[in-house]
């Protein structure tokens, strides 16, 4: 198992700190949130450390961010954002384990040791499925008839998909899934994860960046349908995937992934709360489940609903207002 790397060399830390993984990392709430935490959980000692890498950044990057955490003692693990299918891409041999859903969707959001072993969970099939429950209830798709549109079929998008696959309940399964993403790369990630798996839900990959395209999609979506932006347009780059005369089922949901940034997207579905019945949620919430679920992992805690309660209290205490 490979371990060097020549440009990037390992800092000693001093302090258990935790990483953070991302783009733009000192933007996010968690740095405030994160110290509340540790108060709450009984680790003041822990402190947070964002790791800033491009989107798309090259396999070095990647690899010596991992091999710190590897490494270094008092690198107890970190939450990976943004990077999730390119990290583990350009590091996987690195981990001593991942978990069966790392295996299957090729991505990873956490990153923890366990006896010495470097350790990698997707927890995003259970964050954003736990995020998307919450939003939408049981049996939507039967009670609306709606399905799901999801521009970017990064990680997270996989995992959401992945989540409404495995519904057992046919109510709570959309009859389609249209996937749209820039690049072809994904889209083939995206089919070979589907085709190890069985399902009824009908499955389309577009391959597009064109917003006018994204428009006459968004038009082809029967009333209810939950329409997600998943492209990170609206925070880690500018834009959104639809213009601004794209219209939204009626009665949609327009589920926004990010809760920070300029996001477009999000205020263009808020411009048809009214003349469309659109509903708009951020990824609040999201992020909520998905770092307390990271944390736990790195810190080999049980997150009781008391827990997650507590932590959830505090992260709303710090919340910025939305802009
Ligand atoms: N609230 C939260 O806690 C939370 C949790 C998870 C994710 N997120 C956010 O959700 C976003 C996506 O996360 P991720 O981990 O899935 O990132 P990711 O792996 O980078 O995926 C983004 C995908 O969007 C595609 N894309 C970009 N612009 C596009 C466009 N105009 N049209 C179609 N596809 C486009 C990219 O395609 P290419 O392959 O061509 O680059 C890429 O596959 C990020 O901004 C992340 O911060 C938030």
């Amino acid at each position: 198992m490979s371990s060097q790397t020549t440009s990037f060399p390992v800092i000693t830390k001093t302090v258990p700190t935790f990483y953070f993984i991302g783009v733009t990392t000192a933007k996010s709430s968690i740095m405030k949130v994160f110290p509340l935490w540790m108060q709450v959980l009984g680790r003041p000692e822990i402190v947070l450390e964002g790791m800033d890498l491009k989107i798309h950044d090259t396999a070095e990057a990647y690899r010596a961010a991992v091999l710190q955490i590897k490494n270094d003692p008092f690198s107890i693990g970190g939450l990976v954002t943004t990077h999730k299918i390119d990290l583990l891409t350009a590091a996987r041999d690195l981990f001593d384990y991942l978990d069966p859903c790392a295996q299957r969707c090729n991505e990873i959001s956490s990153i923890s040791k366990l006896e010495g072993r470097l350790e990698g969970h997707a927890k995003d099939p259970i964050t954003a499925g736990l995020s998307l429950d919450a939003i939408i209830g049981a049996d939507y798709f039967a009670r609306t008839g709606g399905e799901v549109l999801c521009f970017g079929a990064g990680g997270s998008a996989i995992a959401t998909l992945l989540h409404l696959i495995n519904k057992p309940s046919v109510g709570d399964r959309p009859p389609r899934f249209v996937l749209v993403n820039r690049s072809a790369a994904r889209l083939e990630n995206a089919r070979a994860m589907v085709e190890n798996l069985t399902t009824d839900i009908q499955i389309e990959y577009v391959q597009n960046a064109d917003p006018l395209r994204n428009d006459a999609l968004l038009a082809s979506m029967p009333a209810h349908s939950i329409i997600i932006n998943a492209t990170g347009m609206g925070k880690d780059t500018p834009g959104s995937p639809i213009t601004a005369d794209g219209l939204f089922p009626l009665h949609a949901i327009a589920w926004e992934f990010n809760y920070r940034g300029e996001l477009d997207f999000m205020h263009q579905a808020l411009a048809q709360r009214q003349s469309r019945a659109v509903r708009v949620e951020d990824g609040w919430l999201y992020f909520v489940h998905g770092w307390t679920q990271v944390v736990a992992q790195v810190l080999h805690l049980d997150l009781t609903p008391e827990i997650f309660a507590r932590l959830e209290s505090a992260a709303a205490s710090v919340r910025a207002p939305a802009s």
